[in-house]
Formats: C-alpha cells, sequence, structure tokens
C-alpha cells in the first residue's frame, strides 16, 4: 500500500502527535508519520519523537526574527521530506498566508472546540465561562485566518456542571486523540474533498441522535 507522507508540527508535549503516531503504527493504517518538527528545541514531544525513531526537526524561531525566514526554512524541510499532508498538533506558531496558500489543503490543524465557536487561546476557561453545555474539538484545513477553514471532524463532549478547566481539557483531549487520527485516516484514503469551502466525505456516516445535556436520572 502506497501511504500518505505526513509531517507532525508540534511545539509541546505532543499528546496528539502521539496519537497520530500510535494510528499509523497499526496494520493496513494509510498515512505514515515521515517528519515531526518542532519551532521548540525544549518541547517534550520532541523526546518521544526521537524515543520512537521519528525522524525529527528543530526549527527554534529564536533564530528566525522575520516570519517569512522561519516559514522559507519549514517549507524546504517539508520539502525535502516529500510531505504530503502537514498535521499542526498544538502548534504555537501562526503560519504565513504564503504558505498557508502554497500548502492550501495540504495543511490540517486540531483545535479544543466546537469551531467556530472559541477560536484562539485560553479555550476551555471561555468555554466554562460561558455556560454552554457542550464543547469538542475540530479538526479543519487551514486557512490565513486563525482557526479558521473547512471543518473535517469534529468531537462533542459534554460540559459538566462543576467542572474546571483541567477536567474539561482532559475530557476534550481524549476525543481529540479519537478525532485526529480519524481525520488523518479518511484524507489519507482520499475520500476528503474541499468544495466551496465546506468539505465532502465520500462514505461517511453521521450519528442519527442528538446528544442531550443535562440528561434525567434513570
Ligand atoms: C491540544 O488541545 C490541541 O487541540 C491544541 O493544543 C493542544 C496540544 O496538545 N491545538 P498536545 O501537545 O497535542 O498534547
Amino acid at each position: 500500500m502506497v501511504k500518505l507522507k505526513a509531517a507532525i508540527l508540534i511545539s509541546g508535549r505532543g499528546s496528539n502527535m502521539r496519537a497520530l503516531v500510535a494510528a499509523c503504527n497499526e496494520p493496513g493504517f494509510p498515512a505514515e508519520v515521515v517528519l515531526v518538527i518542532s519551532n521548540n528545541p525544549d518541547s517534550s514531544g520532541l523526546e518521544y519523537a526521537k524515543e520512537a525513531g521519528l525522524t525529527s526537526h528543530v526549527i527554534d524561531q529564536k533564530g528566525f526574527p522575520k516570519r517569512a525566514e522561519f516559514d522559507a526554512v519549514l517549507d524546504s524541510v517539508l520539502c525535502d521530506h516529500k510531505v504530503e499532508l502537514v498535521c499542526l498538533a498544538g502548534f504555537m506558531r501562526i503560519l504565513s498566508e504564503e504558505l498557508v496558500n502554497k500548502w492550501r489543503d495540504r495543511i490540517i490543524n486540531i483545535h479544543p472546540s466546537l469551531l467556530p465557536s472559541f477560536k484562539g487561546l485560553n479555550t476551555h476557561t471561555r468555554v466554562l465561562q460561558s455556560g454552554v453545555s457542550f464543547s469538542g474539538c475540530t479538526i479543519h484545513f487551514v486557512r490565513p485566518e486563525m482557526d479558521d477553514g473547512p471543518v473535517i471532524v469534529q468531537a462533542a463532549v459534554p460540559v459538566h456542571s462543576g467542572d474546571t478547566v483541567e477536567n474539561l481539557d482532559a475530557r476534550v483531549l481524549a476525543a481529540e486523540h479519537r478525532a485526529y487520527p480519524l481525520a488523518l485516516r479518511l484524507i489519507a484514503e482520499g475520500r476528503v474533498r474541499v468544495v466551496e469551502e465546506t468539505v465532502k466525505i465520500d462514505g461517511a456516516i453521521a450519528p442519527a441522535d442528538a446528544m442531550l445535556n443535562p440528561i434525567e436520572e434513570s
């Protein structure tokens, strides 16, 4: 089987990277991780990447005050490794419009909310302050505007009364680790198309029922 060549870009602990690597190690998974890149030499995820025997590369952003210079190096490293899909996984850096447009529909990102709600940082704090009953995560194609772009997969999780940021983060993160490998698999299987800035997935089935929150005690 010819596998899709994916790069994973991280800045921190890299738990989503691990979930993607674990999925790629499953027999018959249609993608392979050919490269891990971090913009932060101290990111703990890099240690895991090395232990797992993955090719990793640090592009230390401190060495590149100009965004265009950083992005030019990033682009050339991706091209050198013949990367076909870039998976941003906790990559805490905005990419330039030029780079995003060059890699249009070949960069995906995960965000810990049900986009387009709660774009940006400190998501869980704002979710809890807002009083919504559900949060979740979104995997989407990247566009120049932050946390914008066609949605590929979403997972909804309930917000519990009395939730803390830590509780909610853990619940959403568990959903992220299921949703991101699903998005990668669907793309690698060639089933995902962007049509007029929405995603169409061949053979996708949506759940039939609503999920209520709260529910009555049984
Ligand atoms: C995740 O919550 C992801 O949604 C967000 O940054 C966090 C990264 O976590 N973009 P990890 O480094 O994958 O553990």
